[in-house]
C-alpha cells in the first residue's frame, strides 16, 4: 500500500461505524425537532430534515445508500447526503451539536440496545438450562473438585450453577445499561452550548432516563463501554467453563454426553470422531473477548480531557464483543437442548472412584465420632479397598469393622442416592432441594419476562 493510501484510509471508521446508523438517525430527528421547538430552526426546516433522514434511513435499509469512506465516518456520510437530498437546510441539522457529542449519543444509544439483546439472550440460556434440568432430574454424576470425583451429584444440580451464572451476568449487563442510560447531547464540543436548548426533550424523545450532568465528562465518558466489556468477558468466561465440560463430557474417556451432529465434526481422517467444534471455538474465542477488554481500558489510560480522537478506538473492539457474546449465547442457547446424556456412563462414574467416602465418615460422625478421626478412618479403609481393587459396596461388613466398631449392617445402604439426597440443605444437591430449585429459577425467569 503506497503512503497516500495509508493516509486516505487510517482515520476512516465507516467500515464499523456504520453500524450505528439507526441511533445515528434516531439522535439527529430528536434534536432538529428539539431545535424547532426552541425556535433555534423553524418548523419547516425541521420538518424537511426529518424527511430527509428518513429517506436515508430507507436507502441504507435496502442498500442504496452510497457509502462514502472519504467522509470518514457515520455522521459525516449521514450529513452530506442529507445536503444532497433537502440542500442547504441540512447544513441547519448540525446547529448546537458537535460530532463529539453526537457520537457519544449514538454509541450510548447502541450500547443500550445491546444489553437488552444480551439480556434477552442470557434469558433463553437460562431457560434452556432450567428444561435441561426438570427432564434430567433424577440423573445421578459424580461432582468434581480439582477434576478428581469428589461427591455424588445431580446433573440438574451442574445445570443450575450455570443458571446462576448466567443470572449473575444479566445483573452485570443491566448495570452496564444504566450506566449507558445518559443522554449527552447539548454538550457540545465540550463545554456546552450558547443556544437554549431543551436537553430533556431530547432525552424524552430517545427513552433516557437521564441527562448528563457535565459536558466535559460526557463528551469523554466511556466507562459504560468498560462496563458492557467486563460484563462480557466474565459472561464469556462462564460460557468457556461450560465449552470446556461439554468438550470433556463428549470425550470417549468421559462419555457422559453427545453432542448433536450439528454441533460436531468429523475429521477428514479419522471417521470415528466427532469433534466438538462448536464448543472448542466458543472457549477460543473468549480470548478475543478478554483483549477487548484489555484495549478499551489501556485505550482509556491517561487519557487528557476531553474528547481526543482515540475515543474512535472504542468501537471495533466492543462491537466484535457484542458480536462474539451474542453468537455464542447464541449457539449454546440451540446446542443444549440437542445433546444427549448417558445416564448409566454418568451413573457408573458416580459409583466409582470412591466418591462415598464422605458419607462413610458422615456415618460414623453420627455414631459419635468426631469427624477428623472419621475422616482417617476413612482413608484407611479407601485405601485398603484400592489394594483389594473393591468399591465400597463390595467389601462386606467385617472389613468395615476392622476399621471402626461403630459400622453396622446400615453402613452397607450406603449409596450415590442416599449420598446425594442426605445433601438435604438450601442450596444442595438433595432431589427436593434441586427440585425447589428448578422452581425458583422458573418463577425467577417468570418475573424477568414480566418486569
Ligand atoms: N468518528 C469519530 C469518533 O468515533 C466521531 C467524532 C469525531 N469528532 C471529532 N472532533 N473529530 O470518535
Amino acid at each position: 500500500m503506497g503512503m497516500r493510501e495509508v493516509q486516505s484510509t487510517y482515520t476512516v471508521s465507516i467500515e464499523y461505524d456504520k453500524r450505528l446508523y439507526k441511533q445515528d438517525i434516531a439522535g439527529s430527528v430528536a434534536h432538529a425537532r428539539m431545535l424547532a421547538r426552541q425556535e433555534i430552526i423553524s418548523a419547516g426546516e425541521a420538518e424537511d430534515i426529518v424527511r430527509g433522514l428518513r429517506e436515508i434511513s430507507l436507502e441504507i435499509e435496502t442498500g442504496k445508500f452510497p457509502w462514502r469512506p472519504s467522509l470518514e465516518d457515520i455522521h459525516m456520510n449521514i450529513e452530506r447526503r442529507l445536503f444532497e437530498k433537502i440542500g442547504d437546510t441540512a447544513g441547519r441539522l448540525h446547529t448546537a451539536r458537535s460530532r463529539n457529542d453526537q457520537v457519544a449519543l449514538d454509541v450510548r444509544m447502541y450500547a443500550r440496545e445491546c444489553c437488552d439483546d444480551v439480556k434477552g439472550l442470557l434469558r433463553g440460556l437460562r431457560g434452556v438450562l432450567v428444561e435441561l434440568a426438570s427432564s434430567n432430574a433424577r440423573v445421578i454424576m459424580p461432582g468434581y473438585t480439582h477434576l478428581q470425583r469428589a461427591q455424588p451429584v445431580l446433573f440438574a444440580h451442574h445445570m443450575l450453577a450455570y443458571f446462576e451464572m448466567f443470572g449473575r451476568d444479566a445483573r452485570r449487563f443491566a448495570q452496564a445499561r444504566e450506566s449507558a442510560d445518559v443522554m449527552p447531547l447539548g454538550s457540545g464540543a465540550l463545554a456546552g452550548l450558547p443556544y437554549p436548548v431543551d436537553r430533556r426533550f431530547v432525552a424524552d424523545q430517545l427513552g433516557f432516563s437521564r441527562v448528563s450532568a457535565n459536558s466535559m465528562d460526557a463528551v469523554s465518558d466511556r466507562d459504560y463501554l468498560l462496563e458492557f466489556q467486563a460484563a462480557a468477558a466474565i459472561c464469556m468466561m462462564h460460557l468457556s467453563r461450560m465449552a470446556e465440560e461439554l468438550i470433556i463430557w463428549s470425550s470417549e474417556e468421559f462419555g457422559f454426553i453427545r453432542l448433536s451432529d450439528e454441533y460436531t465434526t468429523g475429521s477428514s481422517i479419522m471417521p470415528q470422531k466427532r469433534n466438538p467444534d462448536f464448543a472448542e471455538i466458543a472457549r477460543g474465542k473468549t480470548g478475543r473477548v478478554y483483549g477487548n477488554l484489555m484495549a478499551m481500558l489501556t485505550l482509556l489510560k491517561g487519557l487528557p480531557m476531553t474528547y481526543n480522537r482515540d475515543l474512535q478506538e472504542d468501537k471495533e473492539g466492543f462491537l466484535d464483543s457484542v458480536s462474539t457474546l451474542t453468537a455464542t449465547l447464541a449457539v449454546f442457547a440451540d446446542m443444549l437442548p440437542g445433546m444427549t446424556l448417558d445416564r448409566e456412563r454418568m451413573l457408573e462414574a458416580a459409583n466409582g472412584g470412591y466418591v462415598l467416602a464422605t458419607d462413610i465418615a458422615d456415618y460414623l460422625v453420627e455414631r459419635g465420632m468426631p469427624f477428623r478421626e472419621a475422616h482417617g478412618v476413612v482413608a484407611r479403609l479407601s485405601n485398603h479397598a484400592a489394594e483389594l481393587g473393591s468399591r465400597f459396596d463390595e467389601l462386606p461388613l467385617d472389613v468395615y469393622r476392622g476399621f471402626s466398631e461403630l459400622f453396622d449392617e446400615d453402613v452397607l445402604k450406603i449409596s450415590v442416592e442416599s449420598s446425594v439426597g442426605a445433601r438435604d440443605v438450601h442450596g444442595g444437591t438433595a432431589f427436593a432441594r434441586v427440585a425447589e430449585a428448578i422452581e425458583a429459577a422458573r418463577a425467577e425467569l417468570e418475573a424477568e419476562h414480566g418486569g
